[in-house]
């Protein structure tokens, strides 16, 4: 074997995930430091390789929480963005620190700069010589921190194979570990994207001292085939998210990536350490947490992944499983949550959970608080699943680190051939303030009531209800998302009964707009 192919001929396919960062920045989906805490945990433990926590310099409430992930976590590698600038390597250097103290998996920077004559030319202007030398520069720089620097060239798809092929050789021999091509705008398609990883690979001298990865987005639908066709070609890091979320059409789906690879061992020769039935719960939470739902024949992930409608292929399925059926349901964390809790469930079976599921509370009266909703939901649903407690905390109040406004009661009169009327309670603050709305619904008399005393004017852009389990006795998830000011967040409630989720996410995305949390993405 020619030694530049070394490396990429391991048997070991890294997994970096980057939903806190690229996931973070579709509309409505910034996170609070918890949230991402709770996220961070699940990838841990799903056994990703890389968590790309934030981009420490876009704001404090960033570096914030990737510090706090990089105190967390320790089965995984914590990474921060940065771009190629002095300002943002501190904050980068900085956020990771905890993480590169030796302990656990360390910490990573991951420098980029653009290299696409579009990109150099109207958005840095720079002329290539520069590029080059502030690449140089912020790998050096970022070595003061971390000896795990990856680089990116963001917009390889576009740029020039000579010039990459150049700033490429000189990253490597100023210190990086890995070196990303990502395909930012989703612009290529498999054949072209695996030729251009295998003619990078060919090229770069030093090719084989570092690992190569990709980074696609989907803009035309082809973020995981043309991931597949880069591993196919020498990539050992794949750059991925849960659920596909990202910039625009998203990024490539980490379940997807993971099975195809693991499913395809015929035509793979690597693999990941991914623990493949931590992926529903992981696409569970991500989806609670955003307010993104799954499409119901998403791979994987999806409510239908493994439903069979048709006669003929129930018919199979039953006489012999692999007739209709490629992957198991159960070995991607179907039914995997299937210990639950009841009525009778008492303090230390409820904790225990909540450890088990990653949920840290941090203070006794949050946990009371936490023990106090399970007990009321436990009153109203027989057996409660994983789902439920995820989204029992998920919805604010429990971990939220100030909650403005509360939902204290709320009354909704609907009937055939009478105007919808709701009445309710809030807390604002601690002060009760009652309201009254009608509306062309149960929800929209809630919500225009709530207006009615909060008055925030922002505009809902999304309303949507799932149900997080099956059966009528299910809670209701409703994802909220409202806009105001340029700020746009998502809001989650659950409940048993669906108006009163509502309301609850409605307060919840209020609180979310009144909070500190500042997402300001300079440009990527
Ligand atoms: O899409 C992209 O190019 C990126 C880089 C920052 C890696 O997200
Ligand atoms: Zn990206």
């Amino acid at each position: 074997m020619p030694e530049h192919m070394e490396n990429a001929m391991s048997d070991r396919l890294f997994i970096f995930d980057t939903t806190l960062r690229d996931g973070e920045q579709s509309p409505g989906a910034a996170m609070t430091k918890d949230e991402k805490l709770r996220i961070a945990r699940q990838l841990e433990k799903l056994g990703v390789d890389v968590i790309e926590a934030g981009f420490a310099a876009a704001s404090p409430g960033d570096a914030d929480a990737i510090r706090a992930i990089a105190e967390t976590i320790a089965g995984s590698t914590v990474c921060s963005l940065a771009r190629a600038n002095e300002r943002d390597i501190h904050a980068a250097g900085g956020a990771i620190k905890p993480a590169s103290r030796g302990n656990g998996a360390g910490g990573r920077i991951h420098t980029f700069i653009a290299t696409s004559p579009i990109h150099m030319e109207k958005k840095l202007r720079m002329q290539p010589d520069q590029v080059v030398e502030a690449a140089i520069k912020a790998v050096k720089l970022a070595l003061e921190y971390t000896d795990d620097v990856e680089f990116s060239a963001e917009d390889a798809v576009r740029s020039d194979m000579d010039f990459l092929v150049r700033i490429f050789d000189e990253v490597i021999k100023a210190g990086s570990k890995t070196i990303n091509v990502p395909d930012t705008v989703g612009y290529s398609i498999p054949a072209l994207w695996g030729e251009r990883m295998k003619q990078l690979i060919e090229r770069v001298p030093d090719a084989n001292k570092v690992i190569w990865s990709t980074h696609c987005h989907n803009d035309l639908g082809m973020a995981v085939a043309n991931s597949l066709a880069a591993v196919m070609n020498g990539a050992r890091q794949v750059e991925c998210t849960i659920n596909g979320l990202g910039e625009r059409a998203g990024n490539a789906s980490l379940e997807e990536v993971v099975m195809a690879v693991r499913t395809r061992r015929d035509i793979f020769t690597c693999d990941s350490r991914i623990d493949a039935t931590q992926i529903v719960p992981a696409s569970k939470l991500v989806s609670t947490i955003t307010g993104y739902p799954v499409q119901p024949n998403k791979a994987i992930v999806g409510a239908n992944a493994f439903a069979h409608e048709s006669g003929i292929h129930q018919d199979g399925v039953l006489k012999h499983r692999e007739t209709y059926e490629i992957m198991r349901a159960e070995d991607v964390g179907w039914n995997a949550n299937r210990l639950t809790l009841g009525k009778l469930s008492g303090r230390n079976a409820f904790k225990t959970k909540l450890a088990e599921l990653g949920i840290v509370l941090d203070s006794e009266e949050a946990m009371n608080a936490a023990f106090g909703r399970f007990k009321e939901l436990a009153d109203k649903k027989r057996e409660i699943f994983d789902e439920d407690l995820q989204a029992l905390v998920g919805e604010g109040g429990i971990t939220a680190e100030h909650e403005r406004f509360k939902l204290v009661s709320l009354k909704v009169c609907s009937e055939t051939g009478e105007v919808p009327h709701a009445s309710l309670v809030i807390s604002d603050d601690g002060a009760e303030k009652r309201a009254q709305g009608n509306g062309s619904g149960p929800v929209d008399a809630s919500f225009k009531a709530l207006e009615s005393v909060i008055a925030s004017g922002a505009d809902l852009l999304l309303y949507s209800v799932n149900n997080i389990t099956s059966g009528t006795d299910s809670q209701g998830e409703v994802t909220v998302r409202l806009s105001k000011d340029g700020r746009i967040v998502n809001g989650q409630g659950a409940d048993t009964d669906i108006v009163v989720a509502s309301a609850k996410a409605y307060l919840h995305a209020l609180n979310k707009l009144n909070s500190k949390l500042e997402r300001a993405h300079p440009q990527v």
